[in-house]
């Protein structure tokens, strides 16, 4: 990537990658044929595919780009080698349970952003009558007839919160979740459900109450917009300066992020499904502090964009990351770009404005990934991302959608799918 210049014009957002996999995974539980569209073409989406097909079930892209999911017959073990490289495949547990009473599925380690245990998605299933041992590497998982109950989560857990949904829709009774995880694609999810013919109240707020229903049937479902996608660009064009419109991203799941970028400076103009981002180059940026909370906090998938687009405000930023304790992979990277950060525990401080240089960087995890691609959009000189296959988990089209706006970006090396999937002992995020 070579940077320096400002970002004009339109990008259309595709569909949210966190909403397609538990889409996918609730597909899973009938055996009538179910439509998904707006599913983007994004690494993580293509591996879960792939898992759904080794389990015996089939998916097809249909011509009008949605995808179709068909599993008459279910297998319930899913393949290490697959499994293993998405840790979002926990997701397929509460599926798997419910739909076929039994679930075979590797065990999520720790990872670069932090210990991210599922202890709490174990806890409520057992609290659902599930049987459910660990071996060293899996979890072994069986229950005759799932049952409602009480969950209460500690920390909101996202995926946590999807898997006991899934499993709840289609348990003997009612099951009611207290503290529930309130991100828009945990939303999307019991909305599909509930056109799937589940019973699901309380959608959107932190207390849901499930009535199991025997059956469930085929439905058809438009994802949600990816609203880490559009926070990602917007963050961009801040960083950068310029004026994109950023389509088919309805700005009300981003409130919080927007209100921190008005804060900085940025002109942000909202409009019915679409929002215009704003800055001409040579205003200042003004510093922001800023702390990472569940929804409708700040989200903690757009931490890193945002602490790179500080190291181009005029004075200190302070940011704090509360959900994940590790999740400052970028830091060093940003730092042999130049930038000054000072990491203390969950906080960092970030002096600003940094004359960033492009050099090599490690590209560590996706959303520090895209805090990388912002650098090097601000940075003189050429930036190579290694490993940049990380990002492609999660945004479709990256380079071709930063070339429409004026970014020079090239991919010297084709995604992972076309030159074989990386091989890593560690999941992907
Ligand atoms: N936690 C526990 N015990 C549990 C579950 C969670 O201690 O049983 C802790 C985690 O260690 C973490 C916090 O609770 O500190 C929140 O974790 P959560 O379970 O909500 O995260 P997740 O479900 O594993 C999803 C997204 C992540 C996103 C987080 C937070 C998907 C597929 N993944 O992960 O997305 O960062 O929620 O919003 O939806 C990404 O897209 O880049 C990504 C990492």
């Amino acid at each position: 990537m070579e940077g320096g210049g400002p970002l004009t014009g339109r990008i259309c957002i595709s569909g949210a990658k966190n909403a397609s996999l538990p889409l996918m995974a609730a597909s899973l539980l009938t055996s009538d044929p179910v439509r998904l569209s707006n599913v983007p073409e994004v690494a993580d989406t293509h591996l879960l595919r792939d898992i759904i097909h080794q389990l015996g079930g089939r998916t097809r892209s249909l011509h009008d780009g949605s995808m179709s999911i068909v599993a008459r017959e279910l297998g319930s073990e899913v393949p290490e080698a697959l499994g293993r490289r998405m840790r979002a495949s926990i997701v397929l547990l509460g599926a798997l349970l419910a739909r076929t009473g039994a679930a075979r599925l590797p065990k999520p380690g720790g990872d670069e952003i932090g210990a991210r245990r599922v202890e709490q998605h174990i806890r409520g299933l057992r609290a659902m009558g599930a049987e459910i041992d660990e071996t060293a590497t899996d979890f072994v998982a069986r229950a005759r007839r799932l049952h409602g109950a009480r969950v209460l989560f500690d920390l909101p857990t996202v995926t946590g919160t999807e898997n006991i949904i899934l499993a709840a829709v289609m348990a003997e009774g009612r099951t009611e979740i207290f503290n529930a995880a309130r991100e828009p694609h945990v939303q999307d999810l019991s909305r599909f459900l509930v056109k799937m013919g589940a019973q699901i109240h309380g959608i959107g707020t932190d207390e849901l109450v499930i009535e199991g229903v025997p059956r469930l049937h085929g439905a058809e479902h438009h994802v949600i917009p990816d609203y880490l996608e559009a926070g990602t660009y917007a963050i961009a064009v801040a960083a950068t300066g310029g004026d994109v419109t950023l389509e088919c991203s309805p700005p009300e799941d981003l409130r919080q992020v927007l209100l921190k970028l008005e804060e900085a400076g940025v002109d942000i103009e909202v409009g019915e499904g679409e929002f215009r981002v704003r800055r001409h180059r040579r205003s200042h940026l003004r510093p922001v502090d800023m702390g990472t909370w569940v929804h409708p906090g700040f989200p903690t998938d757009l931490q890193p964009q945002y602490l790179a687009l500080m190291t181009q405000a005029h004075g200190e930023s302070v940011i704090s990351e509360y959900l994940f304790e590790n999740r400052y992979q970028h830091v060093p990277e940003l730092m042999r770009m130049g930038a000054r950060v000072r990491v203390e525990g969950r906080t960092c401080f970030v002096h600003g404005p940094s004359d960033l240089h492009g050099t090599d960087v490690v590209v560590p995890d996706i959303r520090s990934g895209a805090a990388l691609v912002i650098a090097a959009l601000c940075a003189r000189g050429v930036t190579e991302l290694h490993h940049a296959w990380h990002v492609d988990r999660g945004y479709q089209d990256l380079v071709g959608k930063l070339s429409a706006i004026g970014a020079q970006i090239e991919r010297r090396k084709p995604p992972p799918e076309r030159a074989g999937a990386p091989t890593t002992d560690r999941s992907y995020e």
